[in-house]
């Protein structure tokens, strides 16, 4: 028996050596540890031995039983290691430092004409602040003097959260916030997404992008207010463009406006974009109402101020003579690659 258990111990030996593989491996055990492995087979054997011979031969196949399984554990972990190593070195090299060559992409046009707000405007003194998306009730509607049951929430219908909470339908829900967190004076612009639930045709769209604006000083008048709307679309188009206010009504400005910029297709002569008017709506803007003012912690007996909320949307398919506004959200790779060069 003792013979055997050395005839065992040595073809085992043999036979590891030459496993080279898992699976080799695996077999291996099957073989001298499985269920009816020789290892197994040994100790079933014993049955038919003596006391004596039984506590002699058993520690000895014990004991095979023992290094056969760490010789295997051992086997295998070699063998992974063997292989991590070889994963390694046959890996792909290459130099992360290198430029990455191919298309390099390009910006979305609503994303190049933000920036290009953001510098006309930090250069004149504005600070560029970022909002969330999902906001309040309050926020989006009573900070900004529309009180629950306002007739004005009829045309600002979104998407609401089980919270309660909503998508933003106007760069205005943050205007509370920044009044707050600056006081006065303050220039702040803050462009942003926002969402309303409406249908779908050319002109109109789910998600679009607005930027707003708000200035609050002391005797901030509505001169202030056009110089400023001016100055930013004359740098936006490259050209002196002539710019007109007709009263418009916002519950958060009074008085209230539609800012109309002269047509940029025809040249005011009248055509299809302006509707044959000879002028196009550009930005809605007015002087911040009292009640925003004091909503936002603002003495309005010291301080005014006017505030825009530019379709940053619009203003890039009037920029750029896009005609359908689904085009700059459809992701379409062919449309929106032609603004690269920018
Ligand atoms: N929030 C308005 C809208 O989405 C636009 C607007 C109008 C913003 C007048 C303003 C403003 O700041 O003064 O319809």
């Amino acid at each position: 028996m003792k013979e055997t258990i050395d005839g065992l111990r040595e073809s085992f030996e043999q036979e590891l050596s030459k496993a080279v593989s898992s699976e080799a491996v695996e077999k291996l055990r099957v073989a001298y540890l499985g269920k009816k492995g020789s290892v197994t087979e040994l100790l079933k054997g014993l049955k038919n031995a003596s006391a004596d011979q039984k506590k002699e031969l058993g520690q000895h196949i014990n004991q095979l039983k023992k290094q056969v399984e760490e010789k295997l554990l051992h086997q295998i972990e070699a063998i992974q290691a063997a292989e991590e190593q070889r994963a390694i070195d046959g890996a792909e090299q290459y130099d992360v430092t290198l430029p990455a060559g191919g298309d390099p992409g390009s910006y979305h046009p609503i994303t190049i004409v933000q920036r290009q707000l953001e510098e006309i405007f930090t250069s004149m003194g504005f600070t560029v602040e970022d909002y969330p998306e999902i906001v309040t009730d309050y926020e989006c509607f009573e900070a900004v003097n529309v009180p629950k049951d306002h007739p004005a929430r009829d045309m600002q219908d979104t998407y609401y959260l089980e919270n309660g909470q909503l998508l933003k339908t106007q760069t205005s829900a943050a205007q509370n916030a920044i009044l707050r967190k600056y006081g006065a004076p303050c220039r702040s612009i803050f462009p942003g997404r926002c969402f309303r639930n409406e249908a779908t045709d050319a002109s109109h769209e789910n998600t679009f992008f607005q930027m707003e604006g708000i200035m609050v000083d002391k005797d901030i008048s509505i001169s202030n207010l056009i110089y400023f709307m001016k100055t930013m679309l004359s740098e936006v188009f490259e050209r002196d463009v002539k710019v007109r206010l007709r009263p418009g009504f916002f519950p958060f400005v009074e008085p209230g406006f539609e800012l109309d910029i002269n047509c940029l297709i025809c040249g005011g002569e009248g055509c299809s974009t302006c509707h044959h008017s000879g002028w196009v709506e550009l930005c809605p803007c007015g002087m911040i109402h009292p009640n925003v003012l004091k909503m936002g912690g603002v003495d309005p007996e010291k301080y005014t101020g006017f505030a825009f909320g530019l379709g940053l949307t619009r203003l890039v398919m009037m920029k750029y003579g896009v005609k359908d506004i689904r085009d700059l959200n459809s992701g379409n790779l062919k449309a929106l690659s032609q603004f690269r060069h920018e």
